[in-house]
Formats: structure tokens, C-alpha cells, sequence
């Protein structure tokens, strides 16, 4: 079994769910897109354009937070999940939106390969961080302070890289994070910063697929 097929029997008919951007959830779009053809009735939200423009191929109906209010629940994947089942997100751009669609859900649930578990977050040695373009100086200058230089992520062609909302992203050089709540509040004192790859405490399930076809399911507080 898949993650992304695992995934989908954690869903109920009649519900709107949050979905997420990247490899992992691209895998589970691709999956729930046959499951509403053949009748499962939900409505999703997706986390970035790229999403959106995959869920509309496959005849997956969409709306906005505004129009569904609270969502059931949201799949996602991650770049770093620690044993609290906290993560590190947005090596793929979307962690803006993907945060406010997770935090508009009732459940979060995290899809990832192997490779994805670190022992304290930082273990991949980056976190990115969203910020307005009038505060990337001062952002830049305050993230050195705080021990996690910046870089501008840029598109392969060598120009800076945008995010949907607009906004460049700076990839910090981190360690493992020994408070990774102190640090994301740090750095969101910083005026500019729209919001860090850091996901503390929103994730309650995490599907780790394995090499065998198997899934094993971590829950929060399990
Ligand atoms: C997108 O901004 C990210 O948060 C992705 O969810 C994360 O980078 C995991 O992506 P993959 O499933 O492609 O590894």
C-alpha cells in the first residue's frame, strides 16, 4: 500500500479537505482524483497554484477557506518530521499557504517518504523562510544575528524565486534546532518575515511509506 492510498481511507464523504503541495501530496492528488470520479464527494483547498492546476486536470472540485470555513483535514508532505511530530516545510515554496490551510483544518496529516526523519529538526541544515521583498534586507541582517545566514533561493535560470503570494523566500542555514518554538518566535518578531517552514505542534499524523509497500502511521502522543 501507498501513503497516498492510506490517505485516502482516512477521508470522509461529504467533507472539505486541505491539499498540500510537492511530491507527496502530488502523489495523493493523483490518487484522490480517480476516488471522485468514481464518486467520493469532497471539495479541497488547495495549498499553492500548482496544486490547484493538478486537482482541476483531474475534475477535483475546489473552493476557497472562505467559502468551506473549517476543514476536516489536510494532507500534506514535509522535508524533516521529528519524533514530537513537528516539522520542517517548504523546500518546495507553498509553507505560507500550506500553513494557514493546515491551521484551518481539524487534522493534519503529513505524507513522506523515507528519509524524512530527523532526530531534531535542522537536521537537513534548512529552513526557509517567507519574507515581504521591502524586509529582505533587514530580514537578512536579522536571521545572521539570530545564527541562521540567509540566502536568496533562485529559480535554475538565476533569478530570484517567488512564491504565489508574491514574496521571495530565504533558505536560513540551520543546525538541529534545540527550541525550535523559541526560533520560530524569533524570527517571526522579525517585521517583513510572512511566516518560516517551521510547523510546531500542528501535525497529529504522520504516514511514513516504507521501501516494502508498507506505511507506518505515527500519531501524536502515540
Ligand atoms: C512545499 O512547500 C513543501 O512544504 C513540501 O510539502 C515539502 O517540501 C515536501 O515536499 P516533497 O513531498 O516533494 O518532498
Amino acid at each position: 500500500m501507498t501513503v497516498a492510498e492510506r490517505a485516502l481511507a482516512m477521508i470522509e464523504d461529504g467533507t472539505a479537505i486541505g491539499l498540500g503541495t510537492g511530491r507527496a501530496a502530488t502523489q495523493f492528488v493523483k490518487a484522490l482524483g480517480p476516488a471522485v470520479q468514481q464518486g467520493l464527494k469532497i471539495v479541497g483547498v488547495p495549498t499553492s497554484d500548482a496544486t490547484a492546476g493538478l486537482a482541476k486536470e483531474l475534475g477535483i472540485p475546489l473552493t476557497t477557506l472562505e467559502e468551506a470555513g473549517e476543514l476536516a483535514i489536510t494532507f500534506d508532505g514535509a522535508d524533516e518530521v521529528d519524533p514530537h511530530l513537528d516539522l520542517i516545510k517548504g523546500y518546495g515554496g507553498a509553507l505560507v499557504r500550506e500553513k494557514i490551510v493546515a491551521a484551518s483544518s481539524k487534522r493534519l496529516v503529513i505524507l513522506v517518504g523515507p528519509g524524512k526523519e530527523v532526530e531534531a529538526l535542522g537536521a537537513h541544515g534548512k529552513l526557509p523562510v517567507e519574507v515581504v521583498p521591502f524586509g529582505l534586507t533587514l530580514a537578512k541582517r536579522k536571521l545572521a544575528a539570530l545564527g541562521c545566514p540567509p540566502v536568496v533561493r533562485l529559480n535554475p535560470d538565476g533569478s530570484t524565486y517567488i512564491t504565489d503570494n508574491g514574496n521571495p523566500i530565504l533558505d536560513c542555514k540551520v543546525g538541529s534546532i534545540s527550541d525550535p518554538a523559541a526560533l520560530e518566535r524569533a524570527i517571526l518578531d522579525i517585521p517583513g518575515v510572512v511566516g518560516t517552514g517551521l510547523f510546531i505542534g500542528m501535525a497529529d499524523t504522520v504516514l511514513i511509506q516504507g521501501d516494502d509497500d508498507t506505511v507506518t502511521i505515527h500519531k501524536r502522543g502515540g
